[in-house]
């Protein structure tokens, strides 16, 4: 059950507690489970140990939005972007896609990769990626790679988070001091959904 959302401003940041993570994938068992119909068994894997999971947490301490992120090798896969019904349309996937990307840059990725829903593709594309390759089923949904680019962080300048910050329509506050990212290695999945 969720509350009415406020305008007050939204909190991103990475997974700071197992209860956090806990809340984070209950949010994806509701949208992608409850709401697209991927079976449970298949949501939650093991991606999903060496992952590193954002949040986006409302003013009251409830988890409306999550992504994760699995580096292999020079790419970075993001995955399971999932928001809260209740808390769409203000920009919130945007700005977990943009600390995607700060992520990416904290340890040089070359490229962004993620399995887009063909129905969500307007989103990433937004977002600055762009499709690649055939469109593929998996659990049930079409969907197609998109990749992006990594833009080599320039000293001084502006960050990707902060510019998407000032881009979204609602006020979404990126996490104080928690984004040094620690580069850790997954095994490729060629079918790992976002
Ligand atoms: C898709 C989803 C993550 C988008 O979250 P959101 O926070 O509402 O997205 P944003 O507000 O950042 O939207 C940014 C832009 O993408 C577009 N967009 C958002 N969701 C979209 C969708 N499902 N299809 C097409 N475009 C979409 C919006 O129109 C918006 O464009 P605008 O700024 O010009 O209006 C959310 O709707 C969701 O959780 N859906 C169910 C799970 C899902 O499909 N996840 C994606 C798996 S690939």
């Amino acid at each position: 059950m969720t509350g009415t959302p406020t305008t007050e401003p939204v909190a991103l940041h990475w997974v700071r507690s197992a209860g956090e993570l806990r809340a984070a994938l209950a949010l994806r068992l509701r949208v992608f489970c409850d709401e697209q119909g991927v079976p449970r068994e298949i949501e939650v894997d093991e991606y999903d140990d060496v992952a590193r999971h954002a949040v986006a947490v409302s003013p009251d301490g409830r988890v409306v939005g999550t992504m994760r992120l699995v580096p292999v090798g020079t790419m970075v896969k993001v995955g399971r972007v999932a928001v809260d019904r209740e808390w769409r349309g203000r920009g919130i996937a945007s700005a977990l896609l943009e600390k995607g990307m700060e992520y990416a840059q904290g340890i040089r990725a070359e490229e962004l990769r993620l399995a887009a829903q063909v129905a969500a593709i307007d989103l990433y594309r937004k977002a600055g990626y762009r499709p690649v390759g055939q469109p593929f089923e998996e659990a049930g949904i079409e969907h197609v790679w998109m990749v992006r680019e990594v833009v080599p962080v320039r000293r001084g300048g502006l960050s990707g988070i902060a510019r998407a910050v000032g881009r979204v329509r609602s006020a979404v506050v990126p996490g104080g001091t928690d984004a040094a990212p620690v580069a850790g290695d997954a095994p490729a999945d060629p079918h790992d959904r976002a």
